[in-house]
């Protein structure tokens, strides 16, 4: 029992410093429902692309392109209107949230 106490307190304690992080709670309102929580949803919301296993410095070189519209495959236009919502700052959170998926 006390152990399970011990479990169940350090989740806790991971779950208030995620919801703390920026980029975790940007990530699950705004990304989440295309990429899936863990990044590694692919479908065709997703673009067949898969986020999980990619390095933040790729995952912001690929935002910062989609912002200013220099990368992107076919369905890019989607990518490009969520990109232009995001200020430098967010898409370094993101990318710091997406490389540690
Ligand atoms: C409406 C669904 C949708 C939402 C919401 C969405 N994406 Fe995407 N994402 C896509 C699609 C579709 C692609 C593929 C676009 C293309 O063809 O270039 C993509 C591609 C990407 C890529 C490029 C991956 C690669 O390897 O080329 C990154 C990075 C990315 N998304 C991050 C994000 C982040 C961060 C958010 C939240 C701010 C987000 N996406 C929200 C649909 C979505």
């Amino acid at each position: 029992m006390k152990k399970l106490l011990i479990v169940l307190a350090i989740c806790l304690a991971f779950g208030v410093t995620a919801a703390f992080a920026d980029g975790t709670a940007l990530y699950d309102s705004k990304c989440a429902k295309c990429h899936g929580q863990d990044g590694a949803k692919v479908s065709g919301m997703s673009g067949g692309v898969m986020l999980k296993g990619q390095s933040a410095a790729d995952i912001q070189t690929k935002l910062l392109g989609y912002k200013a519209g220099s990368y992107g495959g076919d369905k890019k236009k989607t990518m490009m209107r969520m990109a232009d919502k995001l200020t430098e700052q967010e898409i370094s959170d993101l990318a710091d949230h997406i490389g540690g998926l």
